[in-house]
C-alpha cells in the first residue's frame, strides 16, 4: 500500500532573533524542524531586503538540516551558484522572476542541489505546467512575499487542491511547499489540501513560547509526530 509522504516542516529564519541566529536555528532543529528556510530578499522582486550567501553559509555551519533558500529576487541566476557553494541545498526561484525557467531549474540541479519554483499568489497554475515534470518541488505563495507575520489568504486552499491535483495526474512526487500565514490554525487545513512542506517564520519563532513547544504544537495541529531518527 502507498503511504503518503510525511508532512515536514521549514523553520524561516526570516522571525528569528538574529542576534542569536545561531541559538535559534539549534532550538529549531533539536525541536523537531526539518529544514532551515532562508528568506532572500533584494528589495526589488519584494518590498524588503534581508539576507545573502554569506548568512547562508553561517547557518551551514551550524546544522545539518537541508537548507531550503528562497530567492525573492529579480534574475536569480546570477547568484544561485554563489548560494550553492555557501550551503544551500535545495533553492526555490520564483516563476515570476526566471523568463528561461527551464534553463534556471536544470542550471539548479546541474549544480547538485534540489530544484523549487515558487509562485504568487495571483499567479495562474497554467504557468507552472510546463516545469512541473522537471522541477523537485513546488512552492505555492500563500501571502504576496516580502514580509513575516502576514494572514493567510484563504482562496489558497483551493490552489494547493488544485496543485496537487496536477502533481497526481503526473504521478509527480515533487513536494508541495507552502510558505505564509501557516500556523495551528491553517496547519491542518493545508496539510489536508495536499501540502507536504510548511515552512513558518512566526509561528516557530514567536516571543511567547518556546521554539520546540511552539513544533511541537504544530505537529499535533497535523497529527504528525516529529521524525526517529535511526542509529
Ligand atoms: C514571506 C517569506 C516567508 C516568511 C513566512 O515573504 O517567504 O518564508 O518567513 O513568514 P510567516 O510564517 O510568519 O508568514
Ligand atoms: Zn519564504
Amino acid at each position: 500500500m502507498e503511504t503518503s509522504p510525511r508532512v515536514r516542516i521549514a523553520a524561516s529564519i526570516l522571525s528569528a532573533d538574529f542576534a542569536r541566529l545561531g541559538d535559534q536555528i539549534s532550538e529549531a532543529e533539536a525541536g523537531g524542524a526539518d529544514y532551515i528556510h532562508i528568506d532572500v530578499m533584494d528589495g526589488q522582486f519584494v518590498p524588503n531586503i534581508s539576507v545573502g550567501p554569506l548568512v547562508v553559509k553561517a547557518v551551514r555551519r551550524v546544522t545539518r538540516l537541508p537548507l531550503p533558500t528562497h530567492l525573492m529576487m529579480v534574475q536569480p541566476e546570477r547568484y544561485i551558484a554563489e548560494f550553492v557553494s555557501a550551503g544551500a541545498d535545495w533553492i526555490l526561484v520564483h516563476q515570476e522572476t526566471c523568463p528561461m525557467l527551464y534553463r534556471t531549474v536544470q542550471m539548479i540541479k546541474g549544480l547538485g542541489a534540489k530544484s523549487g519554483v515558487a509562485i504568487n499568489p495571483a499567479t495562474p497554475l497554467a504557468l507552472l505546467e510546463e516545469i512541473l515534470d522537471e522541477t523537485d518541488s513546488v512552492l505555492l505563495m500563500t501571502v504576496d512575499p516580502g514580509f513575516g507575520g502576514q494572514e493567510f489568504i484563504p482562496t489558497m486552499l483551493d490552489k494547493i487542491r488544485r496543485v496537487r491535483r496536477m502533481l497526481e495526474e503526473r504521478g509527480s512526487t515533487a513536494d508541495l511547499m507552502v510558505d505564509g500565514g501557516i500556523n495551528v490554525q491553517t496547519a491542518p487545513l493545508v496539510v489536508a489540501a495536499g501540502a507536504t512542506v510548511l515552512a513558518m517564520g512566526s509561528a516557530v519563532f514567536s516571543p511567547e513560547k518556546s521554539v520546540s513547544e511552539s513544533i511541537s504544537q504544530i505537529r499535533r495541529s497535523i497529527g504528525s509526530p516529529p521524525e526517529v531518527l535511526e542509529e
